[in-house]
């Protein structure tokens, strides 16, 4: 079976760390580099959250260092949910992988341009590295084969009553992926708010009884408490269902539709706008998941962390 090609951009995280476990190592996937933003926490964090992560799972994959803030707006942080450090909870050895030399947005560039059209971009964090090399290169936009994000909601937010946190933290860089014409799949928290590693989840791969499970469970247990703060009575694992959508579109309940970023400067700055009742006429852009098959997705989750 031919591989899916793809390149994870992430704010890592807790949720982006247990996607990044997943995209190296489900089979159908073929991860070819990870690029980092600033999101959960300020870049240097994120940064050494993605290496920790690498290096003490043997995931031997560059990791390039991406934009350090959004493209307008002031930097918003998740501090409340991800800890000081952005991925509070696990303990990792003393770090020796390095991040490339080469910037995110350069790689992103060169990868795509020199690509046969058959990468397909996951970004599980605020969208400022994807619109910076659409800017930077336009050139690009045609050789992506689809950008499969984890973002936004239908309904209501989590950062503010109207907008999802990928998406508030970088509003203006969210309007240039969604206007570009890529073909996007859209991971919104009307379904990744459904996938909660409650203490049966978290026990069920830590029982799996290697590091990928024990690394889930050190991950997992620590926004189980701290994503009370969205009302949730455990952390949803929001970014996984990027990557999974990837290996098994046959799991998701899609509907296209069309999806504008509100940049207005006022309470629903930063929402995606969805038009699933196809009130305004305007073309679909996106394809926006409204629910997931969950007993099918954690034996994904399972399944893929028993091969490390
Ligand atoms: O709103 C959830 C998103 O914000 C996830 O990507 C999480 O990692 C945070 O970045
Ligand atoms: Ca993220």
């Amino acid at each position: 079976m031919e591989q899916i090609k793809m390149i994870l951009d992430c704010d890592t995280g807790h949720d982006d760390a247990i996607a990044l476990l997943l995209a190296a190592a489900h089979p159908s996937l073929k991860l070819l580099g990870v690029t980092v933003t600033a999101g959960n926490q300020v870049l240097e964090r994120t940064v050494e959250n993605t290496l920790n992560v690498c290096q003490h799972m043997g995931i031997d994959v560059p990791v390039y260092r991406g934009c350090d803030r959004p493209l307008v707006r002031e930097q918003v942080v998740a501090g409340d949910i991800h800890g000081k450090t952005g991925l509070d909870g696990p303990v990792f050895e003393k770090r020796v992988r390095e991040a490339e030399k080469e910037h995110a947005v350069s790689f992103l560039i060169r990868t795509l341009l020199n690509s046969d059209g058959d990468i397909t971009l996951v970004p599980t964090a605020p969208l400022t590295n994807i619109a910076m090399a659409m800017r930077l290169e336009p050139a690009i936009i045609p050789k992506i084969r689809r950008i499969c994000l984890m973002g936004g909601a239908v309904g209501a937010g989590n950062a503010t009553p109207a907008a999802e946190f990928n998406i508030l933290a970088d509003p203006e860089a969210a309007h240039i992926v969604f206007t570009s014409g890529v073909p996007i799949v859209m991971m919104g928290l009307d379904l990744t708010n459904r996938t909660l590693a409650d203490m049966d989840v978290i026990r069920r791969m830590e029982a799996i009884g290697n590091r990928a499970g024990k690394l889930f469970s050190d991950i997992m247990r620590f926004t189980f408490n701290t994503q009370r703060l969205n009302g949730l009575s455990a952390g949803p694992v929001h970014d996984v269902t990027a990557v999974a959508y990837l290996a098994a579109p046959e799991l998701f309940k899609t509907q296209s539709m069309n999806v504008e970023i509100d940049l207005t400067h006022g309470p629903c700055y930063g929402r995606t706008v969805c038009d699933i009742n196809s009130r305004t006429g305007k073309k679909a852009n996106a394809l926006v998941g409204l629910d997931v098959d969950l007993p099918a997705f954690w034996d994904l989750v399972e399944e893929t962390l028993r091969r490390y």
